[in-house]
């Protein structure tokens, strides 16, 4: 049995912040982060919320695969800044977008939640539980960063991106002869080192519990040994992904990886040998996005027609954990 995608759709708040903006706030300069990460603007909502940057995704995925919202079997949304602690956004998307037959659920791998999703949902999918699935990543970041701290605000942006997955009886086979669809997927965690990158919630009650629970509620980031952890374990996972399949990085089209920072790609393709012009980014437009980022450049890629059919493709990410992962498939 294949697992494909076959639609992706994105949705992006009105609001542009661009780094002259953030110099009115804080005391920084569009050189400097732009030298320092490759972000030039991102997307701010006014009004746009996790659960309807996601319905609006999704919308546009399922139109691609020419699917109506009521054959949807799962709807999976990586997320780690809903709105709401119940329902999840999951629901909220399914009852948005009219999705009645599906089951629903949210995850929280933070920057790796889609590469998680994608991964969840081909366990489903080859399992035979489910024929088709929604998997999207959407965020609304600027909620939770301290718009006076220099060392967070700057990297981050809100937005969604979807994929609809399905499971096919049949083999799809391209021009180039590769099979269509996903190939293979390496996921892990580091939580030994979590609080490198951590946001805080409620966390004692308020009837039995008197002392003071106001702590920073907002992304607190050690910035460098993020860093660290995503230029090593990024190219680890990746190695380790193309090994299981037995093919090299010359085998490989297109490396789309998390946008966190354009030096952490740039280190990743050199570590890897590959050339950075497989390595399309839109860093520079959105920032990063967290779960969004992934399946937001993915439909990009596919919607401009850089990525073709037939083309192998890396997805790969890191994020707060710390997780890291990487799937392989052809398009
Ligand atoms: N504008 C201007 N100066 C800034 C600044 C800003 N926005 N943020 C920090 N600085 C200053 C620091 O105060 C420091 O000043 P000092 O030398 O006088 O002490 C200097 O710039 C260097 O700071 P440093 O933290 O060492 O910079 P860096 O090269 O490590 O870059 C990051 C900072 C955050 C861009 C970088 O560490 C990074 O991208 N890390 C990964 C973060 C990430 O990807 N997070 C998301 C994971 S999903």
């Amino acid at each position: 049995m294949t697992i494909r995608i076959t639609g992706t759709g994105s949705a992006l708040p009105e609001k542009i912040v661009t780094n002259f903006d953030l110099q009115k706030l804080v005391e920084t300069s569009d050189e400097w982060i732009q030298k320092r990460t490759g972000i030039a603007q991102r997307r701010v909502s006014t009004g746009e919320t996790v659960a309807s940057l996601a319905a609006g995704a999704c919308t546009k995925a399922l139109e691609m695969a020419g699917k109506a919202a009521e054959e949807v079997d799962l709807i999976l949304v990586a997320t780690c800044s809903p709105e709401l602690l119940l329902p999840c956004c999951a629901c909220q998307v399914q009852d948005r977008i009219g999705a009645s037959h599906a089951a629903a659920f949210d995850l929280n791998a933070a920057c790796a939640g889609f590469l998680f999703a994608l991964n969840t949902a081909q366990a489903y999918l080859q399992s035979g539980i489910y024929k088709n699935a929604l998997i999207v990543g959407s965020e609304v970041l600027s909620k939770l960063v301290d718009w006076t701290d220099r060392g967070t605000c700057i990297l981050f942006g809100d937005g969604a991106g979807a994929a609809f997955v399905e499971a096919q009886a049949e083999d799809f086979v391209c021009e180039n002869g590769r099979k269509s669809g996903v190939e293979c997927m390496v996921q892990g965690a580091d939580g030994a080192r979590g609080m490198v990158l951590s946001c805080a919630e409620r966390t004692l009650n308020s009837a039995f519990f008197s002392e003071s629970q106001d702590g920073n509620l907002f992304v607190q980031m050690d910035g460098q040994e993020v860093y660290k952890f995503a230029t090593k374990q990024v190219p680890a996972c990746i190695q380790q992904a193309l090994g299981q399949m037995g093919i090299a990085v010359d085998d490989v089209d297109w490396f789309l990886l998390h946008q966190a920072n354009v030096r952490i790609i740039e280190s990743v393709a050199k570590h890897l040998k590959a050339d950075l012009a497989k390595f399309p980014m839109n860093i520079q437009d959105v920032g990063n996005m967290s779960s969004a980022t992934i399946p937001v450049l993915l439909d990009a890629c596919c919607r401009s027609g850089k990525i073709k059919r037939g083309d192998r493709i890396v997805l790969s990410g890191f994020g707060a954990g710390l997780t890291y992962g990487a799937s392989v498939l052809v398009w």
